[in-house]
């Protein structure tokens, strides 16, 4: 058991995240562009990717994607480039470049709790972290669910977002590290008693939108995971947000709820005259139960336009990884938790 921040990635692991060939490794070895250490696992030496090595993998294969001109990278960049990188040894590597994410600012969110929102939050920024990207979760949970989802169990004794929207604290100094490209607003208990304060401020629905606005350019994507109700904060969130990840469990009652979920969505978006994408996530969804099956077909055809293609199934993996706080490549790299994360963090991300 590693925490997040610690993870590395045997080279076939790897090679399953940049979807290159299995040939093409020791090739990107051997012109530094990706670098490995050796970790002892029982009696044997392991070559492995640390985090940190995977991210900047992703972060030169992206710059060199997006450099204007021949070949490399901006000055200026904080991207180190390896002597010797050249164009064609990146080219060959293209497998998958994570771009930028189509809408930065996103929030999971659904009035009914237990559908697995604060899960699938820590499971998809961990994800993008691991594309390289920078990332900033905020938890707006006073259960504070996704801070210890994230392996941060001192919450209580740090600001939230309560401090930024109520005493006026710099969002900055909210702000915590978790992991090498990803930062944390925790939640504790305290955040519960919010709507009051929030109530009587000016401006109430915009001060969370200008106080993420603020630290926004830090950040390639910000992914805030939201209390289960129809509360100030969450009008809020879907005011600062450009998408909103509604997560439904492929249950009856939590279908049955759907159509209040889009109304409240739809009635801000209005009223705030908004832009904002909607995906619904099916979530829990078991092949063998009949109950999942209709309730799948149902969210498809009601909401088709907004459906994801891709479903999370029920895994004990998933529940695995909410146990040990970390990811659920670390708990079974090959599993269905995985391949299910991996396509929804692309479908959320980039489509
Ligand atoms: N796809 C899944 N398969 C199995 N268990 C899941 C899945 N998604 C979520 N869970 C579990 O369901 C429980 C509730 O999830 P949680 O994310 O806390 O819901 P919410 O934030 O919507 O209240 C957690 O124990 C979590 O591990
Ligand atoms: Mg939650």
């Amino acid at each position: 058991m590693v925490p997040f921040k610690e993870m590395c990635f045997t080279p076939a692991e790897f090679i399953n995240l940049a979807k290159i060939d299995k040939s093409e490794f020791a090739r990107l070895e051997g012109v530094g562009l990706v670098k490995t250490i050796k970790r002892k696992m029982g009696n044997v030496d392991r070559k492995m990717v640390t985090l940190e090595e995977v991210r900047n993998y992703f972060q030169c294969v992206r710059a060199q994607k997006f450099a204007s001109g021949a070949g490399a990278v901006s000055a200026g960049s904080p991207i180190p480039v390896t002597p010797g990188m050249s164009m064609e040894s990146v080219a060959v590597a293209t497998g998958f470049i994570p771009e930028s994410p189509k809408h930065k600012v996103q929030m999971f969110y659904n009035v009914k709790g237990g559908t697995g929102k604060s899960t699938l939050t820590a499971q998809f920024v961990m994800r993008a972290v691991m594309m390289g990207l920078n990332v900033l979760a905020v938890d707006l949970d006073g259960q504070g669910h996704l801070s210890v989802n994230l392996d941060i169990l001192d919450a209580h004794e740090r600001p939230t977002i309560y401090d930024v929207l109520i005493n006026d604290l710099n969002p900055a100094e909210a702000i915590m590290n978790v992991a090498p490209g990803l930062d944390l607003i925790p939640a504790n208990l305290g955040l519960c008693n919010i709507e009051i304060p929030l109530n009587s401020k000016t401006r109430r629905e915009y001060r969370l939108a200008e106080a993420l606005a603020k630290i926004s350019d830090r950040y390639d994507l910000i992914v805030a995971d939201t209390n289960p109700a129809a509360s100030i904060l969450n009008c809020s969130m879907l005011v600062a947000a450009n998408q909103v990840n509604i997560v439904c469990a492929t249950n009856p009652l939590s279908f049955h709820g759907m159509s209040l979920v889009m109304a409240t969505v739809e009635e801000m978006a209005r009223e705030f005259r908004h832009e904002l994408a909607v995906k619904i996530i099916p979530n829990m969804y078991d092949n063998r139960e009949v109950i999942s099956q209709e309730v799948l077909g149902e969210l498809k055809s009601q909401f088709a336009d907004f459906c994801t293609q891709s479903v999370v199934n029920r895994s004990a993996d998933m529940n695995e990884a909410t146990k040990r706080r970390t990811t659920v490549w670390d708990v079974n790299p090959r599993g269905v938790a995985v391949s299910d994360l991996n396509s929804l963090t692309e479908e959320l991300l980039f489509t």
